[in-house]
């Protein structure tokens, strides 16, 4: 049991510095925005990103990211 939990850190560790070099911080809202761009370049054809209608209440734009493998069309489950 000890051993799968190392070996899926082990993994993590690996892809996550592997992977953009992603450092564990408070990302601001301009970092986010980006991060969740750059998510829709690696895998565009099952993301897509869009800013809800509403803003906050600080007026800061509320992004969406969205995992599909149709990305923008509703799916029912089954
Ligand atoms: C998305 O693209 C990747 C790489 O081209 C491909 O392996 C994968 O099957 C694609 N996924 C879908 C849901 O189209």
């Amino acid at each position: 049991m000890m051993m799968v939990n190392v070996s899926l850190l082990i993994f993590l560790i690996v892809f996550i510095v592997h992977s953009q070099q992603f450092v564990f911080k408070h990302h601001n809202n301009e970092e986010l925005y980006e991060i969740l761009y750059h998510t829709t370049e690696d895998c565009p054809n099952i993301t897509r990103l869009y800013t809800l209608s509403e803003k906050s209440l600080l007026g800061v734009p509320l992004y969406v990211i969205e995992f599909s493998s149709k990305p923008g069309h509703h799916q029912l489950r089954k």
